[in-house]
């Protein structure tokens, strides 16, 4: 009686600990222009109504996008409330993030064109968005980018180029692992992984990982579904066995990821993906595999090598072997420097007659800006608001990167002893600026001219 009663006490104990114990990583998500929260199923995910714009106007969105739940509100940026604008966010752990922006299109008659603008974050520009985005309900209506938010902030800025008002529908900020996606030499704080894409082989119907009954710490990826890649030389199979070694640090891909593929045919034995990329960039690409046809039972059955635009990047690949078994996950990842618009992944049979592959994902490796000297950058809002600079003059994010688009009147310079930028120049003339000097311009210590 006694020992029932303890071990009750001992369950009541663990049941109110637990929580603590398996604390989830950092999670932060913003309907924008929502002027309340909104709760999402399947897993009742919290999108915080809008906060921590530095301007713009909240409206509705015409094709509340593919995202579930269907975001009603967006935000955009019309030009006259200048250039560039950023939504700052304060009181982000020091910590590796997932970073996903989705973009919108405001339901009014007089905006009947996509907008397209550039995207930064912290200071990085990360993606300059296609023509034809809009139209298709898939990955090309977010950018998403692995980076590493360690002075407390996450500073997500939007770039006027001239093609409409920029708008976005969503942002969030997901915690990932430390080492997620680690790739080797030169993985870290100066790198940003940007997605590229994100394909799950064989399956039905793109899918977010909560869809997948993800691990959190998976950051909620998005999987398009790609049923073949060249039709009638490659088939769809799918499994219900359980996958070994899946769902692990430090990337926790979801099992379900493992239990279908594409697999080649008699006719055409090599499995190829071609992709379109941006050239002369550099790209990181993570391939999956799991043995799950049950034509393959044991190592040496089904050897084949991995050509990346026709160089061999894994020679003699046997999932079985290197998986651990059957039905058991192995990730591949490398490195290439590509210099045309094509990327081509080849799975080139050895030995037995078949290729197979589960998932790809490919990333762009984007450097991390340097920003520009903290006590400059107060300086310059001081003066802002000092002179009441027009709204037009925009002067929201970093005054000197994204180098593509520095604040208008502001010179920088960059100092690579203090690896920051400072400002060596500012042109505020012919503006109809009125109002005197505050007396913090004197912190632009290298001011060279104005
Ligand atoms: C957005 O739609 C709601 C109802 O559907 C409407 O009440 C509101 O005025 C709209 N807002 C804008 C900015 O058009
Ligand atoms: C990616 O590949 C590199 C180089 O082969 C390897 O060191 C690293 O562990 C791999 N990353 C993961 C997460 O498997
Ligand atoms: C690609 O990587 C190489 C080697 O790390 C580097 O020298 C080069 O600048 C990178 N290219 C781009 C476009 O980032």
């Amino acid at each position: 009686m006694l020992s029932l009663r303890l071990f009750l006490l001992l369950l009541a104990f663990f049941l109110v600990l637990r929580p603590s114990f398996s604390r989830g990583p950092y999670a932060l998500r913003i309907s924008c222009g929502a002027r309340s929260d909104v709760h999402s199923p399947p897993s009742n995910t919290r999108w915080h109504k809008d906060f921590a714009y530095t301007g713009g106007i909240p409206g509705n969105a015409t094709r509340p996008s593919f995202i579930s739940p269907r975001l009603e509100t967006l935000r955009y940026f019309p030009l006259s409330e200048g250039p560039e604008n950023c939504y700052n966010i304060n009181r982000v752990p020091h910590g590796h993030y997932s970073v996903r922006i989705f973009f919108g299109l405001v339901a009014e008659p007089s905006f009947d064109n996509e907008p397209l603008f550039d995207v930064s974050v912290e200071g990085a520009l990360i993606y300059s968005m296609p023509p034809g985005w809009s139209t298709h309900d898939d990955e090309r209506a977010f950018v998403e980018a692995f980076i590493f938010l360690k002075d407390g902030t996450a500073s997500l800025c939007f770039h006027s180029t001239g093609h409409g008002d920029p708008a976005i529908l969503a942002i969030e900020i997901l915690q990932v692992d430390n080492k997620a996606y680690y790739f080797g030499p030169g993985y870290g704080e100066g790198v940003i992984l940007r997605t590229d894409r994100r394909v799950s082989c064989g399956s039905r119907g793109p899918k977010f990982g909560v869809d997948y009954s993800a691990d959190r710490w998976g950051g909620d990826r998005f999987w398009n579904s790609i049923q073949t890649f060249e039709e009638s030389s490659d088939r769809a199979i799918s499994t219900t066995n359980s996958i070994k070694q899946a769902s692990k640090s430090p990337n926790f891909y979801p099992e379900a990821l493992y239990e279908t593929a594409l697999v080649s045919s008699d006719s055409q034995p090599d499995l190829i993906y071609t992709a379109e990329v941006e050239p002369n960039r550099n790209y990181s690409i993570w391939l999956h595999y799991a043995e799950i046809d049950p034509s393959v039972t044991a190592a040496g059955q089904r050897i084949f090598d991995i050509l990346i635009n026709g160089d061999v990047a894994f020679r003699d690949v046997d999932i079985v072997d290197m998986a651990g078994g059957i039905n058991s996950a192995l990730v591949l990842n490398t490195t290439v420097a590509l210099s045309g618009r094509t990327l081509t992944i080849t799975m080139h049979p050895t030995k037995g007659t078949h290729a197979i592959i589960n998932a790809i994902e490919i990333f762009e490796l984007v450097m991390a800006a340097s920003k520009t000297l903290q006590d400059e950058v107060r300086a310059l809002q001081k003066l802002k608001s000092a002179l009441g600079l027009p709204l037009r003059f925009g002067w929201n994010g970093d005054p000197c990167v994204p180098q593509q688009h520095p604040w208008s009147g502001v010179d920088c310079q960059y100092d690579s002893t203090i690896s920051k930028y400072v400002i060596d120049g500012l042109g505020l003339d012919n503006q109809g600026l009125r109002g005197s000097l505050p007396e913090d311009i004197s912190m632009l210590h290298h001011l060279q001219n104005m």
